[in-house]
């Protein structure tokens, strides 16, 4: 497979890939990794906010997956979450970011369990489904600023997060803090954004 030279051509590579109707995350895996990350192709995307990490919409894939851009400040960090039966890729653009799995809480009143954590690389590419379980992802720096790429297929508007000390689960909206580049009009309902 070539290799994409920029965001632009990774993401038209992505179109092609995910006509199929399935998928390889090997393929997938290896194509987000050979994108060699370059601010050039993606500043337009990366708004950040003081308070807790954003998630900026790139492309909606045709309907078969969307394409995010996340950014965190320092010490910003997700809840517990799922993926709501869709595949989730992350790629780093700028920086690191702490992931921390979780097994999935086998009922209310208990701690959750960690499976494993790691600290994403610039470039390298993480995955994760529901079969294999839950996370958190962090940026842990005090001094620098993360960015990460995020492709979920198919696309989804919610997901469950957890309380780490019970395991009690809440539904969780997805809201995009910009579209394309543009700042997304403020809405009035209060939102979790998670993943
Ligand atoms: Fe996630």
């Amino acid at each position: 497979m070539e290799t994409p030279k920029s965001l632009q051509e990774l993401t038209k590579m992505l179109h092609e890939i995910f006509k199929e109707d399935s998928i390889n995350v090997e393929e997938v895996t290896e194509l987000m990794e050979s994108y060699k990350s370059n601010p050039q192709d993606w500043k337009k995307y990366a708004i950040f906010d003081k308070h807790r990490y954003t998630r900026n919409l790139v492309d909606e894939g045709n309907g078969k997956f969307n394409l995010i851009i996340l950014c965190w400040g320092e010490g910003h960090g997700s809840s517990i979450h799922d993926h709501s039966d869709s595949h989730c890729f992350m790629k780093m653009l700028q920086g690191e970011l702490k992931e921390t799995q979780y097994h999935w809480p086998t009922g209310e009143g208990g701690e959750m369990t960690e499976k494993s954590h790691k600290i994403l690389e610039n470039n390298s590419v993480a995955y994760i489904n529901d079969s294999i379980g839950l996370h958190r992802v962090e940026n842990v720096s005090h001094t620098e600023g993360s960015i990460s790429l995020h492709l979920y297929s198919p696309p989804f508007q919610t997901c469950q997060v957890f309380d780490e000390r019970t395991g009690h689960k809440t539904v969780a909206k997805m809201t995009f803090w910009s579209k394309n580049g543009e700042r997304t009009p403020f809405q009035c309902a209060a939102t979790k954004e998670n993943n």
